[in-house]
């Protein structure tokens, strides 16, 4: 451990498996360091408790009649009320249960009325950018050099186009920064406009209160706030969630059906068809009274200082580059995003994986116009690599390594990844890693790591593959 600052040490949340050891090529094993908390974050005990004792008395909801039905409905809504106190919902906001923020954003995509023109910023995360693009128009702004910039590139858009949509992020999933949500708000009322907030970053890290930023809708993931359970939540104002025919459409959704006629019923259930994630929504609610009894604020100060701490430990090494857009910005959470000379992206991870049991996510973050203009990216290297994906191969893909922080992090962790990448930019790897060209990740070669003995481990199953958000 280097003696640059005084480590902070953060408050204390409890999480699942947070001592869990992991096997490393060397044959030895050690605590598993979790620096992924962006993509997704362990359950809060808190959470696994609250879900063990309600199972024995899970049931479907709403139309049960049995005890049980009526206890799972209970803890339905109540985790909604939970979920909307935590976001500090206006009364008359509605609280609509979905998968994830991807699920929130495309439920709001296909619910905003005909002929809708939306604006983002082309960093926002492919969940904030993609969806957009099944409504009537949408602009993407260049991502700005600055808070600032952010709030003077938006009014100069908005002055000269007439826009019915903002879409923007709390906080960058690439760089860390949180954006001026409040003002860009109160530029898109001044227009017309409403504002739709990607909160996925925002809800685990720092207080977010709907009725003071004044946002118009807010989507979140409770995989990212510590209740892994396969929910996430649109919340807003109800009149265009209201209007037309559901997202989805089926049972639960009508009032009444003849093969003529739908009566779709109100919302929240109008927009919830099918049997929903009542595990999901329960285990979310917990998360969000655990949070907001501990306290968001406490929250946001300890990751402020971890990260500051973390970024502190990186700078420190010559050969690692951080990557920001706003150079000036002092807000960030504790997300940073960096590479090292001299080893690729998926080359780093792996070795972090395979011989430290540390765990970061590498690649593009699911924001591809933002990492390519970080990674200063030109237009010819982009066409190579798409040239390269339409043949299969994902060697030349660009990326880098991000580290990201929540509840359970510790200077400990933040201690053992820079200690680490000290020493492979010194001494190097100390095993050997084979290029998949398929998916582009290095993979220790050979892997003698066992897995534990889980009774549905799936043996076909390895890690890598796929992309990172
Ligand atoms: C800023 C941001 N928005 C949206 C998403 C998408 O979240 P989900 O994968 O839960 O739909 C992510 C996921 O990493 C994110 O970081």
């Amino acid at each position: 451990m280097s003696g640059l600052v005084s480590p902070p040490v953060l408050g204390h949340l409890a999480l699942v498996g947070a001592a869990t050891e992991v096997p490393l090529v060397t044959g030895d094993h050690t605590r598993y360091k979790n620096l992924d908390y962006a993509a997704s974050t362990p359950a809060l005990v808190a959470v696994a408790d609250a879900v063990n004792q309600f199972l024995p008395h899970y049931s479907s909801v709403h139309r049960g009649a049995g005890y049980k039905s009526q206890l799972s409905t209970a803890a339905y809504e109540g985790a909604r009320a939970a979920v909307h106190a935590f976001f500090d919902a206006r009364p008359d906001d509605c609280v609509v249960f979905v998968r994830n923020t991807t699920d929130a954003m495309n439920l709001l995509a296909e619910s905003v009325p005909a002929g809708t023109s939306v604006v983002a910023f082309a960093s926002e995360h492919h969940a904030n950018l993609l969806p957009w693009q099944k409504v009537g128009s949408v602009r993407y702004l260049p991502a700005p050099a600055s808070a600032g910039e952010a709030v003077e590139v938006l009014e100069a858009h908005l002055r000269t186009r007439r826009t019915d949509l903002v879409a923007v992020t709390g906080i960058s999933n690439v760089t860390g920064e949180v954006w001026p949500v409040a003002e860009l708000t109160s530029l898109a009322h001044a227009y017309g406009a409403r504002l739709v907030l990607d909160a996925a970053q925002l809800a685990p890290h720092l207080p977010v209160s709907i009725g003071d930023l004044g946002v118009d809708y807010l989507a979140a993931s409770g995989h990212k706030m510590y209740a892994p359970f396969g929910v996430g939540v649109l919340i807003g104002r109800p009149d265009w969630l209201a209007r037309g025919a559901p997202y989805m459409r089926g049972g639960g959704a009508v009032d009444f059906v003849t093969t003529d006629e739908v009566l779709w019923t109100a919302l929240p259930d109008r927009q919830e068809a099918g049997s929903p994630n009542v595990l999901g929504a329960v285990a979310m609610g917990v998360a969000a009274e655990t949070l907001r009894r501990y306290g968001m604020a406490r929250v946001a100060e300890d990751e402020r200082r971890l990260g500051a701490y973390a970024r502190q430990r990186l700078g420190a090494i010559s050969a690692v580059e951080m990557y920001r857009l706003w150079p000036e910005s002092a807000d960030r959470i504790g997300l940073v995003t960096f590479n090292v000379a001299g080893f690729d992206h998926s080359l780093l991870a792996a070795i972090l994986s395979a011989e430290y049991g540390i765990g970061v996510r590498h690649g593009c973050f699911c924001a591809h116009p933002l990492m390519l203009t970080l990674l200063r990216i030109t237009d010819l290297q982009a066409q190579d690599v798409r040239d390269d994906l339409r043949v299969g191969r994902r060697a030349r893909v660009p990326g880098a390594v991000r580290l990201s922080l929540g509840v359970g992090s510790s200077a400990d962790d933040i201690d053992a990844l820079a200690d680490a990448i000290a020493s492979i930019v010194h001494t190097g790897p100390r095993w050997n890693y084979a290029l998949d060209e398929g998916t582009g990740d290095y993979l220790p070669a050979p892997d003698p790591r066992s897995a534990p003995p889980f009774r549905f481990l799936l043996s076909w199953a390895r890690p890598g593959g796929g992309e990172s958000s």
